[in-house]
């Protein structure tokens, strides 16, 4: 099968904005990089919540949800996650309810962490919120398993989505055709993405590219490389998992060949010691963006792969003559949780 077989439920706008980072590519140039740096927002593809990147991949989960006749989408993440925000959006999009199990993933002391947010928007689609003391690990959960059972129990038709939209057999596609989208922009702007930085914790979004670029290779498209940057802190599951799921989703699309082991690269250096929690170099990087282009990023994820982006450009490891696509998959309303870190203006000597 290809990937325009499979059934598509259109939940963003259209293809997400493309668009040069100027100043920040200036920036990072005075600094020993060399490389242009531009943007894909998936921090604006979707009416839905602000939508993000498990938009992009719900809408393959919801022609299988529809055909399955579930009436509850059951989901997990942590307090703050962007993911189950975005699965109660598309359930009242939809008119279905939601079970999201909120588990403790993060040991983040602001006292509003269980009320702002994600998790505030989540309640207010109707979601039912089931909190959980239970630690970050991105498998299969007992209290997840727990939702399903009593949504069935209750007569309700539960359809299970595993954390992060990301370990279940249509997970990668929503990325796979984020990199066709890719193609057809390059196409219009006349430009060519020889590098992306990707944001990597659950895997699929990361694999799912994996396989999306694979595929156009096979079709005649040039080699390109793809930097995933660990933002999990459980570097040998993250990488274990996008392998995975990349290779299923590239057999799954019709890709003939193997993965090569220099196709999927999964960076450390900017996840700190806990998912969750940002470091030195996150909120740099969140006020650099936030300075030089007025793009808010996260402190959870997209903090940390700009702080990857901003190294690996300035100290070489990406080319100076090379022209990177850097994947901003959302995530701002997790911030709301993080405000005891920004109660002063801290200007950048930039
Ligand atoms: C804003 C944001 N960026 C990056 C990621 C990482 O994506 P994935 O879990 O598919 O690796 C997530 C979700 O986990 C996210 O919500």
């Amino acid at each position: 099968m290809a990937l325009s077989d499979f059934p598509r439920y259109q939940l963003t706008f259209g293809p997400s904005p493309v668009h040069r980072l100027d100043r920040l590519t200036q920036h990072l140039a005075g600094r020993g990089g060399g490389a242009t740096i531009w943007a894909k927002r998936e921090d604006c593809n979707s009416g839905l919540a602000f939508g993000g990147n498990k938009t992009r991949k719900l809408e393959y989960f919801v022609p299988d949800a529809l055909a399955s006749g579930a009436d509850t989408l059951v989901s997990i993440g942590g307090y703050q996650s962007n993911h189950t925000r975005q699965v109660a959006a598309v359930a009242a999009r939809l008119g279905m309810d939601a079970v999201l199990v909120q588990e403790n993933w993060v040991d983040w002391p602001d006292a509003v962490n269980d009320r702002v947010g994600n998790i505030l928007l989540s309640r207010i689609m109707g979601a039912e919120v089931r909190l959980d003391p239970a630690g970050f690990d991105i498998g299969f959960r007992d209290s997840w398993k727990q939702a399903i059972e009593d949504v069935e129990r209750r007569g309700g038709t539960p359809y299970a989505i595993p954390a992060g939209a990301s370990d279940h057999r249509l997970g990668g596609l929503g990325f796979a055709n984020w990199a066709h989208e890719v193609a057809a922009q390059e196409e219009e702007l006349g430009v060519f993405f020889d590098t992306i930085v990707v944001c990597t914790v659950t895997g699929s979004t990361h694999a799912g590219m994996i396989a999306g670029f694979a595929d156009l290779e096979e079709r005649g498209g040039r080699r390109r490389t793809v930097l995933g940057v660990d933002a999990s802190a459980t570097l040998e599951k993250t990488r274990g998992q996008v392998e995975r799921i990349a290779r299923d989703t590239a057999s799954l699309i019709g890709v003939r060949r193997d993965l090569r082991a220099d196709e999927i690269t999964v960076l450390e250096g900017w996840a700190g010691d806990r998912y969750g929690i940002p470091v030195a170099s996150t909120l740099d990087a969140i006020r650099l963006s936030g300075q030089l282009e007025g793009m808010i990023i996260d402190p959870v994820y997209e903090g940390k792969s700009m702080a990857g982006l901003v190294d690996l450009v300035t100290s070489g490891r990406i080319d100076r003559d090379a022209t990177v696509l850097y994947a901003h998959l959302g995530g701002q309303p997790a911030l709301n949780a993080y405000s005891g870190l920004f109660t002063h203006t801290q200007r950048l000597d930039v």
